[in-house]
């Protein structure tokens, strides 16, 4: 008798989720004869900034169910998604779920699938930034427990899973599938018109610019740190523009913390709204250099060879610094502005892409899973 087609079940919620559930999503409908799947939408980012453009921009097909829990405490949101998740595994039936990332919404997933006994694959697994204050460390700690298919990005996660006591035969090094999306879109992420929409074209040539985002709440929630950044982006030349997408944590903060008036100091600051995939990786392609407190944008910088200033003092994506292009410089504003420097004076970190970010996990990933069929169904 035929095998029947596995069910996959993929949970998603924030901005990151989707730029790598899109690849897979692809591959898996490639593989239709062995696989059926399902889009679960939390619901934790939404709208016209956070979600809507990531559908359009990564032809993401519409959620089979969106579950609309939006903001709250931690608490409040991870078991919104729970309550809303269960009832649709339980009907649903799927063989696997699988989760990406760290956010609350992957946990949430892990957690409910894992309760129903139903078997789950977290990709981007073993990444460790060893600072349990943040919430995604403790997303990723529970989730990597609680996975039996654990698909890494780097050598690091692998040691830190072992380290951890997974055993090595749930471990399957795939590669960053979020690279995977970089690539498949070059062509047209590389035609967006963000940057003479932002007037930074002089004539044919591209301007000098810098590119901040910034939303750990380490950085963004608390007043004297958000004042640290501030300091080192008034130092940055006037001439430079520093394009800066806010993030709507950063937006509400920045009002609650009362800076508003220390930022429009910083005159050279372009203020825009969260932008789609296509627009931010054109913006990042052509930037003299990123300043950040994002994962996925240490990644992509690296593969893109720009210069990546991670405005924290740890990072969860090490290889990004050994190998790639990024500098952890740390949360205090005279070692941002000696970077920042540096930079500017054309001294820039030269870097390599690591290993399987080649565009191709989402193939590595599937191969797995069909490798496994017979154990999933
Ligand atoms: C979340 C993830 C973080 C990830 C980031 C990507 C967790 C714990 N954090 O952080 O790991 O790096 O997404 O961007 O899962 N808000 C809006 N509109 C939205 C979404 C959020 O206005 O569409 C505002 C709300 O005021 C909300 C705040 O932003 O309270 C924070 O949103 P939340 O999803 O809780 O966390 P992020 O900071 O976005
Ligand atoms: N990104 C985007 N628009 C923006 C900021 C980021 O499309 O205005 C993309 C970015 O290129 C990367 C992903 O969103 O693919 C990263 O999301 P974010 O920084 O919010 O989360 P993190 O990676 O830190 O969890």
């Amino acid at each position: 008798m035929p095998m029947r087609k596995a069910k996959i079940l993929h949970i998603v919620g924030a901005r990151p989720n989707f730029v790598k559930i899109a690849p897979l999503m692809d591959e898996l409908h490639r593989h239709r004869s062995s696989f059926t799947q399902k889009l679960v939408h939390t619901g934790q980012h939404y709208g016209s900034n956070m979600s809507d453009p990531f559908f359009k921009d990564l032809n993401i097909i519409r959620p089979d169910h969106n579950l609309n829990v939006q903001s709250g405490t931690h608490a409040v949101q991870t078991a919104k998604m729970m309550m809303r998740i269960e009832p649709i595994l339980r009907k649903y039936k799927p063989d696997l779920v699988v989760v990406v990332g760290d956010v609350n919404s992957t946990l949430a997933g892990a957690l409910t699938a894992s309760k129903l006994g139903i078997p789950l694959a977290h990709i981007e697994s073993g990444l460790r930034s060893f600072d349990r204050t943040m919430p995604e460390e403790i997303n990723r700690l529970l989730t990597d427990r609680l996975s039996s298919f654990l698909f890494t990005t780097s050598p690091e996660a692998k040691t830190n899973l072992i380290n951890e006591g997974v055993s090595e035969s749930n471990i399957f090094y795939t590669g960053n599938i979020m690279i995977d999306t970089l690539f498949k879109l070059r062509s047209r992420w590389g035609k967006s018109r963000i940057l003479n929409k932002l007037g930074l074209m002089n004539g044919k040539k591209t301007m000098d610019y810098i590119l901040l985002t910034l939303h750990r709440p380490s950085n963004v929630d608390d007043k004297k740190s958000l004042q640290e950044v501030f300091r080192a982006l008034k130092a940055i030349p006037c001439h430079i523009p520093i394009v800066y997408p806010v993030h709507p944590r950063t937006k509400k903060s920045i009002q609650k913390l009362g800076l508003s008036g220390q930022m429009h100091q910083i005159v050279n600051m372009i203020r825009i709204s969260p932008l789609g995939y296509l627009d931010f990786m054109k913006l990042m392609s052509q930037s003299l250099c990123v300043l950040t407190d994002s994962g996925g944008v240490q990644e992509e910088t690296t593969v893109l060879d720009i210069p990546c200033l991670t405005l924290r003092s740890n990072t969860e994506r090490p290889i990004t610094v050994t190998k790639g292009t990024n500098v952890l410089v740390g949360t205090q504003s005279h070692r941002m502005i000696k970077e920042i420097r540096d930079i500017l004076d054309g001294k820039k970190k030269k870097g390599k892409i690591p290993k399987y970010w080649d565009g191709k996990s989402a193939k590595r990933i599937v191969n797995v899973l069909k490798q496994n069929l017979a154990s999933l169904i």
